[in-house]
């Protein structure tokens, strides 16, 4: 009994050895700056990150010191619009001045407020989050947007420049204008302004989670362990100085992401002790969350970069859908057809759309929409 015990240990350390062994080789063959490589190392890399707490520390400042607190001047701000006791989300679209016709399409077609209270008896707030075009003065931009507030009440806008590099500024307008304005709203989404949310599917998934009064709730499509890009031509290009780790905490596409209310809570508080230099919002956001010790989920029809198949069946279930510009109008009538309900629902309808939805969604090389995983479910 004793030999063959001590057989097998030597058997499990000689299995380990030539493990250990042939990843070396494998790390040696895949090249240093190997996207491949990166990838192993940042998710090795992520369990130590969403563990402790290292970022948290480095990245924290003195409430004073912190730039969350230079507040920016609010120039347009219809405090007034989600002080009604029973809203059950309030939607930020992020925006830029210029995209005018963007908006009009949003508040016809998903972003119709009126249109989800009379045909499901539910609450939500459409605003849309901007900054400013250039010089405030000479800006014709400026006086469009005025305008435009006049007939819509739904803009949301402070005096810091309107720009990639500023989107956390943008996300901490969104977080502290929730906080300050909307505190009565059980969810809070944050959306790029060229995608599809279909409302109606994200309503009826809210009311339930709100039904069992959920906590600690920060849903969209998950990146897990992603490594900051240290390509200086990349667009989301970030120094060493800013961000030293191999990878990111976890978090949310900035294209689309719910929280609950105690969450938005939490993220406003922890952006005030936070270094916001860090500029891609998203990433910041999950900085944020790792602090409070907040967890993201992942929701399979919440898209990422990629555009959702037109499909009745995946419009049966879809939550977002990115890149989205000229067609709204089409894809909105479409998902919202009472056809839909008709042709995906009972036992038929729904093995139907089980084996269409793996169709479409498990391709090799599929785009990045759904995960094949999103068909079975
Ligand atoms: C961000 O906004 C501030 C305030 O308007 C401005 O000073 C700064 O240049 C902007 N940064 C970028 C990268 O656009
Ligand atoms: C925030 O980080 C930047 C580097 O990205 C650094 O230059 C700056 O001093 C930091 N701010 C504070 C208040 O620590
Ligand atoms: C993050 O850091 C701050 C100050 O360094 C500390 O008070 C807080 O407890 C930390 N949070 C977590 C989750 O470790």
């Amino acid at each position: 009994m004793l030999i063959s015990a001590r057989r097998l240990r030597r058997c499990q350390f000689l299995q380990l050895l030539s493990t250990c062994f042939l990843l070396s080789l494998m790390c040696m063959l895949i090249q240093e700056d190997n996207n491949v490589l990166s990838h192993i190392k940042s998710y090795s890399y992520r369990y130590l990150i969403n563990s402790y707490d290292f970022v948290n520390q480095s990245l924290s400042v003195l409430r004073e010191k912190s730039d969350g607190s230079i507040r920016f001047r609010y120039l347009l701000n219809n405090k007034h619009k989600c002080v009604s006791e029973d809203v059950l989300l309030l939607l930020f679209v992020k925006t830029s001045p210029e995209n005018r016709r963007r908006r009009d399409i949003i508040r016809k077609t998903w972003g119709n407020e009126e249109y989800i209270r009379s045909q499901y008896n539910a609450n939500i707030k459409v605003v849309f989050a901007l900054g400013v075009d250039g010089d405030l003065m000479k800006s014709q931009f400026q006086k469009e947007l005025v305008a435009e507030n006049k007939i819509f009440k739904d803009l949301v806008q402070q005096d810091f420049f309107d720009s990639f590099h500023n989107l956390t500024l943008k996300l901490l307008l969104q977080f502290g204008w929730f906080n300050s304005y909307c505190q009565s709203a059980k969810f809070m989404m944050s959306a790029d302004d060229d995608i599809f949310i279909h409302t109606p599917n994200l309503v009826l998934y809210l009311k339930s989670m709100a039904l069992i009064d959920i906590q600690d709730f920060w849903i969209g499509r998950v990146h897990r362990g992603s490594p900051p890009i240290r390509r200086k031509n990349s667009k989301y290009y970030v120094p060493y100085e800013m961000y030293p780790w191999a990878s990111y905490p976890d978090y949310t596409a900035g294209a689309a992401y719910v929280v609950s209310r105690d969450v938005a809570a939490k993220i406003y508080e922890a952006s005030q002790t936070l270094n916001t230099s860090l500029y891609i919002d998203d990433v910041f956001m999950g900085i944020c969350a790792n602090k409070m010790g907040i967890v993201p989920r992942y929701h399979l029809f919440f898209s990422g970069e990629g555009k959702a198949p037109y499909d009745t069946c995946i419009y049966s279930k879809m939550m977002t859908s990115h890149g989205h510009l000229d067609d709204l109008d089409y894809i909105w009538k479409e998902a919202t057809d009472p056809k839909v309900k008709a042709l995906t629902s009972g036992f038929w309808g729904g093995l139907y759309c089980k084996l269409k939805n793996m169709l479409l969604l498990c391709k090799i090389g599929y785009a990045d929409s759904y995960p094949c995983l999103a068909a079975l479910s």
